[in-house]
């Protein structure tokens, strides 16, 4: 155990020189709109993965676990689907030894937690962790942040997280927005894009500051205790955060919690419904039910990728609910990246509605002729002029997109075969060693090249080539000159959604580099 902590220290020394000397610029924002989230460019759709708690709690996470979930997520076709953040939440993964650092619980995670985000990454999926902004999480059973600010952003950045959820239990005394911002700075400080989750449950109103603070907020407390889906608070979470709509968008959304469709207890039409609110509501789509037994109707609801066309949209507006029919609601005022708008009907009532959808309830003109797509059906209709007549099932819902022309485009969704690419030589010689990333998108356009950010090491040189919608970046490391030793770089790429000419949020992934054994050679610094 003692060799493989000393390991864990020899690599982080190494991941903080190689890391600080390529730390991201700060300030070199050149993208108009609303941006914010300290303009980190991260998650500008809104965030889409994994997390274990609604389904387990604390007590079953380990390495085994989450490392079972990662495969299922890929096996699944979550993975294709967009799906890509996924790690432990308070699972009892780290401590802080005697001199303060936080080291990994290797019991639970034999790898290590820096091994754990190899793991993720070499199946092209980005790496959640967890932590809490008191002096404990919420079981005592890990320590918190307080007081420990740098020091913790920096091992989850050496660990290579990319997702960092921040928990607000044990804070007595502190202030949430001032706390909350002292973290986002640490983060900053530790110089490696992680995309950073605030859950003070809605204490200290998130919406009203944290868009230059986080990526996602909280708005309210948890969906449910673990292992117990409830529909009824739910349904509750859904009309206290319908009402801020106006606080989120692009790199800042309101997060109603991670997601409970798939769990034991609700129903195909429940699942359906709930999984069209959190896309109606721009909220972030983190699976929490087991994704190692799930029912094909589960898979077909979560990889719809219609609808999660409309929540992964680039403009970021959130729907709300423009007219109630009775119980029935209609939602709208989600406009779409190519001038469409999504709109919501959602029977919560015990009996089936038919509903008329008027053009003016959208906002629309009356006499506008206009194409209807059903978005579970996948079938569209029209022209239609003034509204269309739906019927919704009990619990039910039908999502529509509204449009002047037959066409649906569905915007750029990222799917990367790996986050990591690790290559080894011998020192003995110089060398030329290639590793590729392959990015797709699942949208409906090519994407323009990606474009790799400037700040390389002299070592690696990174082409893009284009094939469709496909693209690979060939990563070229030259050994010559190059001691014995450990090279890692961040690459960072960014790229515009080709229809609205919106910033997409940017691509990035490790390269390690390894120069083993030389007679001559000394040891990288
Ligand atoms: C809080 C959070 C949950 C989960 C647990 C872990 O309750 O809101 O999502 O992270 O803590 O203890």
């Amino acid at each position: 155990m003692h060799a493989t902590v000393a390991r864990e220290a020899t690599v982080f020394l190494s991941l903080m020189i190689a890391i600080l000397f390529l730390a991201p610029r700060s300030g070199a924002q050149d993208q108009p709109s609303a941006v914010e989230a300290g303009n980190n460019h991260l998650a500008l759709t809104p965030p889409m993965g994994w997390y274990p708690w609604n389904e387990f709690g604390q007590d079953p996470q380990n390495e085994k676990l989450i490392k079972e979930m990662v495969d299922a997520l890929v096996s699944s076709g979550l993975k294709e689907a967009g799906y890509t953040y996924i790690g432990p939440d308070e699972g009892i993964c780290f401590s802080r030894d005697r001199s303060g650092k936080l080291t990994s619980n290797l019991e639970r995670y034999p790898s290590g937690l820096r091994g754990l985000g190899d793991y993720i990454h070499r199946k092209g999926l980005k790496y959640a962790l967890y932590t809490d902004a008191g002096t404990h999480t919420c079981s005592d059973a890990m320590p918190g942040t307080k007081d420990h600010e740098y020091e913790d952003m920096a091992a989850f950045a050496a660990w290579r997280a990319d997702y960092l959820k921040v928990d607000w239990c044990n804070t007595q005394g502190q202030d949430v927005a001032r706390t909350y911002a002292t973290l986002r700075d640490a983060l900053h400080a530790a110089g490696r894009p992680i995309v950073y989750s605030l859950c003070s449950w809605g204490e200290g109103e998130p919406w009203k500051w944290a868009a230059s603070v986080g990526n996602l907020w909280r708005t309210t407390g948890d969906i449910c205790s673990p292992g117990k889906a409830d529909w009824d608070n739910a349904m509750k979470i859904v009309a206290a955060n319908e009402k801020l709509y106006e606080a989120a968008g692009p790199g800042h959304w309101n997060d109603p919690d991670m997601m409970i469709a798939g769990m034991d207890g609700l129903s195909e039409a429940q699942n359906r419904s709930f999984f069209s609110l959190w896309c109606m509501m721009a909220a972030p789509l983190m699976a929490g039910n087991d994704l190692r037994k799930m029912p094909l109707s589960t898979v077909q609801i979560l990889t719809n990728q219609e609808a999660i066309g409309i929540n992964q949209d680039p403009l970021g507006i959130p729907g709300r609910i423009v007219r109630r029919d009775g119980q029935v609601e209609i939602w709208a005022g989600k406009r779409l990246f190519d001038g469409s708008q999504g709109v919501l009907v959602f029977n919560p009532g015990a009996t089936s509605a038919q509903v008329q959808v008027a053009w003016p309830d959208l906002g629309l003109v009356e006499s506008e002729e206009l194409y209807v797509r059903n978005l579970w059906t996948h079938q569209s209709t029209g022209p239609h002029k003034a509204g269309i007549s739906v019927v919704v099932a009990p619990n039910d819902v039908v999502l529509l997109r509204i449009a002047k022309t037959n066409a649906f485009p569905v915007p750029p969704i990222i799917v990367a075969d790996t986050y990591l690419v690790s290559l080894r030589a011998s020192g003995s010689s110089a060398q030329k060693l290639k590793g590729m990333v392959t990015v797709k998108t699942n949208g409906s356009d090519e994407l323009p090249l990606w474009k790799v950010q400037p700040g390389l090491p002299p070592w690696l040189s990174v082409a893009v080539t284009r094939n469709g919608k496909s693209q690979t970046l060939t990563n070229t490391a030259s050994t010559a000159g190059l001691k014995q030793g450990l090279y890692h770089a961040l690459v960072r790429a960014d790229n515009v959604e080709p229809v609205s000419r919106r910033p997409m949020s940017a691509l990035y992934y490790d390269v390690d580099l390894e120069i083993v054994g030389t007679s001559s050679g000394g040891t990288a610094n």
